[in-house]
């Protein structure tokens, strides 16, 4: 890497990216960070105000689908994190056409830059297990088939794919993560983990989809961002690696482990109509990251006990964003009670 390396992080304003800019602040001397981000309904410019007039840091706001704004914020980087992305599955079953655009037109946009760098060492595309699909037993790995199941998950793979198709044809030097589900501060609340924490915060029900059977990986958003460092010196060029904690919860096990840490019963969960088309599990096998030495910190007892102080903490950052959430949310994204 060169003396100072500059991070072009886009979607840095959001949950994962703007985590990531911290992280970088925290484990790295010389480094210049310039944040791309529209600001959509999900971002914050609070998620990064201690960084407001420092010199090693530029904020620009913009859409990674507009190229003459992602040419003037990657000009000179050495490193390029594409977090910015439309993220929510409910979201996308109800409107898929932004998804398609950000999640693939927009990642394509930034990979034309790309190309025109000189000293571009590392470009992240930040990808998701979703795009495997749901897998009942075992977990996925790497080679695994990808089956994406909702308009999400198949505009993430789309994005990824045509990142890859540029390290085959231009030699761009790509690295591809596929998370498992992140949760932390400063994540939305329209996401289960938030939103359940802030409805109760507000002594309100929380909707727990269908039965609650199924299960996701959860994964505390520090160890994403440590996996993505390592990945920036140590990833191999044109390689997928999958990040999970190995931390799987039933939904419905997860909603009792919030309602216990913040002292409400269970008189507070809602069955409210499930998601169409309900990926029931996701699991990962993370060998090939570990074998990079990854570990993650977190498991998810201490992670989401982090997760419930940091919001019972920051009530002024969430609610205004909570005003503005499509109220479907806050009961049940597809119907009240069952
Ligand atoms: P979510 O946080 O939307 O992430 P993803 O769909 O990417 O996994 O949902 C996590 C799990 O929680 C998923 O199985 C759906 C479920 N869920 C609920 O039960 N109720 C809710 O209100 C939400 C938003 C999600």
């Amino acid at each position: 890497m060169p003396k100072k390396t500059k991070y072009l992080v886009t979607g840095g304003a959001g949950f994962i990216g703007s985590n990531f800019v911290h992280y970088l602040y925290r484990h790295h001397r010389n480094i210049q960070v310039c944040v791309l981000d529209k600001l959509g309904y999900s971002a914050s410019l609070e998620n990064l105000k201690q960084y407001a007039g420092r010199s090693d840091f530029e904020f620009i706001k913009g859409n990674i689908c507009d190229a003459k704004v992602v040419a003037k914020a990657m000009a000179g980087a050495h490193v390029v994190v594409n977090f910015a992305a439309e993220v929510a599955v409910d979201r996308s079953i109800d409107d898929p056409q932004s998804f398609l655009k950000t999640d693939i037109f927009g990642v394509y946009t930034l990979l034309e830059e790309a190309r025109k760098q000189k000293n571009l060492k590392k470009f992240i595309q930040i990808s998701t297990d979703e795009v495997y699909g749901q897998i009942l037993k075992g977990s996925f790995r790497e080679n695994s088939e990808t089956l994406p199941r909702n308009p999400y998950a198949a505009s993430k793979l789309g994005g990824e794919r045509i990142a890859y198709s540029f390290f085959k044809t231009y030699d761009l030097p790509v690295v591809i993560t596929r998370a498992a589900n992140n949760y932390g501060p400063s994540a939305y609340p329209e996401k289960v983990i938030p939103l359940f924490i802030t409805n109760l915060v507000d002594s309100l029900p929380v909707p727990v989809y269908g039965q609650g059977r199924q299960m996701r990986d959860w994964l505390y958003v520090d160890d994403h961002c440590s996996a993505i460092d390592l990945l920036v010196s140590k990833g191999e060029n044109g390689e997928v690696y999958n990040v999970g904690a190995g931390e799987e919860c039933t939904n419905i096990d997860l909603t009792k482990r919030i309602l216990k840490l913040m002292g409400k019963d269970q008189s507070f969960i809602n069955f409210v109509a499930d998601r169409p088309g309900h990926d029931f599990r996701y699991s990962l096998s993370c060998a090939k990251l570990k074998k990079l030495g990854w570990q993650p910190q977190y498991n998810l007892t201490d992670g989401l006990k982090a997760t419930v102080l940091w919001y019972q903490d920051n009530e002024a950052w969430w609610r205004p964003l909570k005003k503005n959430l499509d109220q479907r949310f806050v009961k049940g994204f597809w119907g009240g009670r069952k």
